[in-house]
């Protein structure tokens, strides 16, 4: 057990760690909104004022101040030492801690065990659909033949409770491992079970092609229709797309991508050749999703239903694409005839019919257009007005460019009104200082008013702690020439945040845990912030970064100035302008 533990495997933990989960183990929790909520373990209280947030990996307690991860948890409550920390929550999640035995050690690769397993436990699904006639015949039925179904390892979890359980849980480890995945369910008094029982089994499979969950579903008419893995250390429903690796091994080139609803869906269009469809798992399409995407290619549709939970769904993505659409890149909606899924157009119209759709999809501008004006009376100057507001936010997603400037031009257009004037109206929400909050919006209000406030930079780092995503599409250069405390530390934080989009509070956290620098963020990450929808902490974040650049550029400009004028000084005077300027004129 010697050797160093990498820190990047120690990040990566926090990163996977459930941290309402070790701290549930041990304090009774209750759910309240995002977060959970317990009397504070650490001192004694009676109405609870200790919060564990599972989107930061992160605990705090208002009343005592203690703070954490589960890490900091594990050594403030059970009185764990570092390493024993880490040994104790790896081995709660079914890893292995590797340890780094001078340099010539290959990196450490301690989640194969738990690919291996569900690859293990998937091949085994695909052996039991042979021997179900009844699975191959719901397939069959569904319209899916052989090939099909081979392409996308769909298989069949047999009928009772242990069939995983007894075959791959054959010690107290693979038995760790299996609940690591989500493959079986402990009961209270520490027996466990399956979690599929007789469902038809779609693997879902990672960029790399690795098998890091399954969806479930039942032949009968019974609820819930789909069962899908939970999140695990492999899994996480909002950054995996559903059919993605399939549709790389099946096409050479991808010049578009239609992301649907559904696990059938995905296979229903791969039947009839339209190979270049995705899922998301059962939820709403995240910046993440749509990062990945146009990774891929330049063109993305969303087929959604033209019901009313259709459009509602299309309005969601078309939020989060904005911070990801520019010139070059399209984003167009389809909606199907109502009572249709793509599955159920393809099979009764066929793939031409489908993929003409496609090429008639609604352009994203139009759909924003055709929403906004069904909310307010376009026919009225108040509602043009109150367009006008509707839109401000949502162009303000928009990262400075062509398209947007079109966007706005085209926005214009519909309210009857010159494009300079719309975009002065836009602007307001965007200038460095703001000057009142935008409608519905709630702002972090700091900076150098009133003394309990935050510096602009204590400002964008709480910020980025609560919200580490918001970093993403920041440009660091707009620092350069900012000197003030803690930038360089602002700076390192976009940076690992750059380099790993993924990262939680609690990861980012540990990046810094044995840092000097550092050793304040755990509080800042604790300090509340408002918790509406709407708080828009990216918009927060980029409005810091470009007062912090404007400050600068003001700065070098007053010395520029000031050196300038100094030339043409006499030396006592010179001498006198420098004494008044460092203040001692003043204070002495
Ligand atoms: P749908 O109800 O549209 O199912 O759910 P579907 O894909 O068309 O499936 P079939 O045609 O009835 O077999 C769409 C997606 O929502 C998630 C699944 O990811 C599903 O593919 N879902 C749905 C669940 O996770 N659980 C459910 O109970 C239902
Ligand atoms: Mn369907």
């Amino acid at each position: 057990m010697s050797g160093l533990i990498p820190k990047q495997f120690i990040v990566d933990l926090i990163d996977r760690a459930d941290v309402v989960e070790v701290v549930g183990r041990r304090v009774q929790l209750k759910k309240a909104g995002k977060e959970f909520k317990a009397c504070c373990p650490f001192h004694d209280e009676k109405t609870p004022s200790f919060t564990v947030s599972p989107g930061k990996g992160f605990y705090h307690c208002f009343g005592c101040g203690e703070h954490g991860n589960a890490l900091d948890f594990l050594m403030q409550y059970d009185h764990m030492e570092f390493v024993e920390a880490v040994e104790s929550l790896a081995g709660m999640m079914g890893v292995e801690v590797p340890h780094e035995e001078g340099q010539s050690q290959r990196p450490a690769r301690s989640y194969d065990a738990l690919f291996d397993l569900v690859a293990r436990v998937g091949r085994f699904y695909e052996a039991e659909l042979k021997n179900h006639p009844p699975a191959v015949e719901y397939l069959k039925q569904r319209g899916i033949d052989g090939a099909t179904a081979k392409r996308f390892g769909i298989g069949y979890a047999p009928a009772g409770w242990s069939k995983v359980l007894d075959k791959f849980g054959t010690s107290k480890e693979a038995i760790e491992r299996l609940l690591a995945v989500g493959l079986i369910i402990r009961k209270d008094n520490g027996q466990h079970y399956d979690r599929f029982r007789d469902r038809i089994m779609f693997p879902i499979r990672d960029s790399r092609g690795r098998v890091i969950g399954f969806g479930g579903r039942v032949m009968a008419n019974e609820e819930p229709k789909y069962l899908n893995s939970p999140e695990t250390v492999l899994f996480h429903k909002g950054r995996e797309l559903y059919g993605l690796y399939e549709a790389r091994q099946a096409l050479r080139s991808i010049d578009r991508l239609v992301v649907v609803e559904g696990y059938m869906d995905v296979v229903g269009l791969a039947r009839h050749g339209i190979d270049f469809s995705t899922a998301t798992l059962g939820t709403a399409t995240t910046d993440e999703h749509l990062n990945r995407l146009f990774r891929m290619c330049d063109e993305v549709l969303f087929c959604f239903d033209g019901d009313r939970a259709g459009r509602a769904a299309a309005w969601r993505a078309l939020e989060n694409a904005l911070p990801q659409i520019r010139e070059g890149r399209q984003v167009r909606f389809v909606f199907l005839p109502e009572g249709q899924d793509p599955d159920s157009y393809v099979q009764k119209h066929g793939a031409a019919a489908f993929e003409k759709m496609l090429d008639e999809a609604m352009p994203l501008s139009d759909f924003l257009v055709e929403e906004l004006s069904a909310q307010v009376d376009m026919d009225s100057v108040d509602g043009r007005a109150r367009f006008a507001e509707l839109a401000r936010p949502l162009v303000s997603k928009i990262p400075l460019g062509v398209y947007k400037e079109l966007l706005t031009e085209r926005l214009a257009g519909s309210i009857g009104l010159p494009t300079g004037k719309l975009e002065s109206i836009l602007k307001r929400d965007v200038s460095p200082e703001p000057k009142g909050n935008a409608p519905g919006k709630t702002r972090l209000r700091a900076g150098s008013r009133g003394s309990g406030n935050l510096s602009i930079v204590r400002r964008a780092i709480t910020l980025l702690l609560h919200d580490p995503a918001a970093a993403r599409n920041l440009n660091v250069e707009q620092l350069s020439g900012v000197s003030k405390p803690g930038c360089d530390l602002l700076r390192d934080l976009i940076e690992t945040v750059q380099s790993e989009p993924t990262i939680s509070t609690a990861g980012v956290l540990e990046r810094w845990r044995h840092d000097e620098e550092g050793r304040h963020l755990g509080k800042l990450a604790a300090i509340e912030l408002p918790g509406s929808d709407d708080f828009d902490a990216s918009a927060e974040l980029a409005d810091c970064i470009a007062q912090l650049a404007l400050t600068a550029r003001r700065d070098r400009m007053s010395f520029l100035i000031e050196k300038q004028t100094l030339k043409s000084l006499s030396d006592a005077e010179r001498n006198e302008l420098r004494a008044l300027s460092q203040g001692s004129a003043f204070s002495g």
